[in-house]
């Protein structure tokens, strides 16, 4: 070995989740003009396109109420594509053949003879194309069952199994609004599709860095034998946005921060921080995981949702120097609104591994920064020897799981201040992919896409997940629903939510560790 970069590559061990192929086939996209797919869908098709992801026997049709000729249609993309995707940037020669995939077939969603017409489509594209099928439901999850129904009828998606190919639903969030209107909804999805033909996207599972929990757990035994409870004093999981709720008022008003973020991302995201070693890297061994992990949260009673959670809607006020409405004032939102747009909770989670470790998850609208971070705080050392000098200051080590953006992980211990008096501070260690392995991050969207493409559902969420997370916000949402906010529940835009959210980890003697300024 002549250089440091052939060594790494040596001992780089290639867990490449993308190695299957692709087969030839087509993706329709119900919603074809929706913002989903202008914005993500179409950029990260493009992109995979770009890097010959895609094989070349691979068509895309997009179906929506409006008439509209393939070429409109392409050119709304196009434009979609310069505007959002990540490098904002189209090659002429490269979207021509990708135009060559696109096409638009008009289509009402209650009309069984626009299925019959996308049937006839179909069929043109020739006996390969026909026989594998990616539906994308782009649309609202009221119409995730007709649009099911209305396929198995056309004999577009066939549960059992008995032809040839494959056909997959791939759903967007929010899958029900709670426990009740989930199972509904996976009963009437799973008439028509087997629970294996259903892709139920998280995009916080495409995230290259929550991707990395497990590789960064599991493959480092320092680490690893660190992450249970004689080490680890708690767990702090912040998704910070300092982006209003903007034009989603009328979604915003039915969601709220619980059933927004809770209920799927920074569950998600707990799952993974806090689960067992999977026995593989298959679908179903590391979802199993993950299940486990959710089932062994412990459920709040009503009762307990006041002393556990704390919810939060902000004011106006001003972020990095804009002035920001107050949630009550912003379109479609109803002026006396008692919708959350913050919630802080502490979760204690009845396992082995994790017993009286406190998780305290939180996320917020309108915050100082934009930023995802897991914070595992470990236990102090015994307070004896440096107790003189130093107190209850000395702190504790703490490794960050930078999520967004600066993605990274640092690690946090002491060091003594060099000089001749005894001085301690904490000292950091960061590790930052962009300096590490280049500005490449591919869109959450593009690794969903293929992996569902090549039917790997291990970034997808189970019905069995799904389900258990509802169990565990449903609680606190009827402790909610017959309070109105109280004064101290409100926070000025561009503060870091309402202060008594303190109090949940003030007893413990502990605080919450704001996410840093990207520098
Ligand atoms: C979405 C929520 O699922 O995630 C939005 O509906 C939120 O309210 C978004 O802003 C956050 O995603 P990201 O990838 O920007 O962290």
């Amino acid at each position: 070995m002549d250089s440091i970069d052939q060594l790494d590559e040596l001992l780089t061990c290639r867990l490449n989740f993308t190695q299957k192929k692709v087969e030839p086939c087509s993706i329709v996209i119900f919603g074809a003009s929706g913002d989903l797919t202008a914005r993500k869908l179409i950029p990260a098709l493009y992109h995979l396109h770009v890097e010959k992801r895609l094989p070349d026997a691979l068509k895309i049709i997009g179906s929506a109420r409006r008439e509209k000729a393939d070429d409109a249609w392409r050119l709304e993309l196009r434009e979609g594509v310069e505007k959002f995707s990540r490098t904002r940037r189209v090659d002429p020669a490269a979207w021509n053949s990708f135009a060559g995939r696109l096409s638009y077939c008009q289509g009402d969603l209650s009309d069984p003879a626009s299925y019959q017409h996308l049937a006839e489509k179909l069929e043109g594209f020739g006996e390969e194309l026909r026989r594998n099928l990616l539906f994308y439901l782009a649309i609202s999850p009221s119409q995730f069952a007709e649009v099911v129904e209305n396929l198995s009828k056309a004999r577009l998606l066939h549960r059992d199994g008995a032809n040839p190919g494959w056909q997959r639903v791939v759903v967007e969030k929010p899958f029900g609004h709670d426990l009740a209107s989930a199972q509904k909804l996976n009963s009437e999805l799973t008439r028509f599709a087997h629970e294996k033909q259903i892709f139920r996207i998280d995009h916080y599972l495409g995230k290259e860095t929550v991707q990395n929990i497990l590789m960064f757990r599991f493959s480092n035994s320092i680490f690893e034998q660190l992450w249970n409870r004689q080490c680890v004093d708690h767990v702090q999981i912040t998704v910070s946005e300092k982006i209003g709720v903007g034009g989603r008022g009328g979604y915003y008003e039915e969601a709220g921060a619980l059933r927004d973020m809770v209920q799927n991302h920074i569950l998600q995201v707990m799952a993974l921080v806090g689960m067992e070693p999977p026995v593989s890297l298959e679908a179903e061994a590391i979802r199993d995981e993950k299940v486990k992990l959710l089932k062994s949260i412990r459920v709040l009673d009503p009762s307990q949702v006041a002393d556990n959670v704390v919810r939060g809607q902000y004011l106006d006020g001003e972020v990095e120097g804009q002035p920001r409405t107050a949630y009550r004032q912003e379109n479609k939102v109803k002026p006396g609104s008692n919708v959350e747009t913050y919630v802080a909770v502490k979760f204690f989670v009845d396992n082995w591994r994790w017993s009286g470790v406190p998780f305290y998850l939180r996320t917020g609208k309108n915050l100082p920064l934009s930023a995802s971070e897991v914070r595992v705080q470990f236990r102090p050392t015994p307070n004896v020897l440096f107790a003189a000098q130093c107190g209850p200051k000395l702190d504790a080590n703490a490794i960050t799981l930078r999520l967004q953006p600066n993605e990274g992980i640092t690690l946090r211990f002491n060091g003594k201040i060099p000089g001749t008096t005894l001085q301690i501070r904490p000292v950091r260690m960061h590790f930052s992919y962009d300096s590490e392995f280049g500005a490449y991050t591919p869109e959450a969207y593009e690794r969903l896409l293929l992996e569902a493409l090549e039917g790997d559902a291990t970034l997808f969420i189970r019905r069995d997940e799904v389900e258990t997370a509802w169990q565990i916000v449903d609680p606190i949402r009827q402790a909610w629903a017959s309070r109105s906010l109280t004064d101290a529940e409100f926070y000025r835009a561009g503060t870091w939510g309402p202060a008594i959210s303190d109090q949940l980890l003030a007893n413990r003697g502990q605080t919450w560790r704001n996410p840093q300024p990207v520098s």
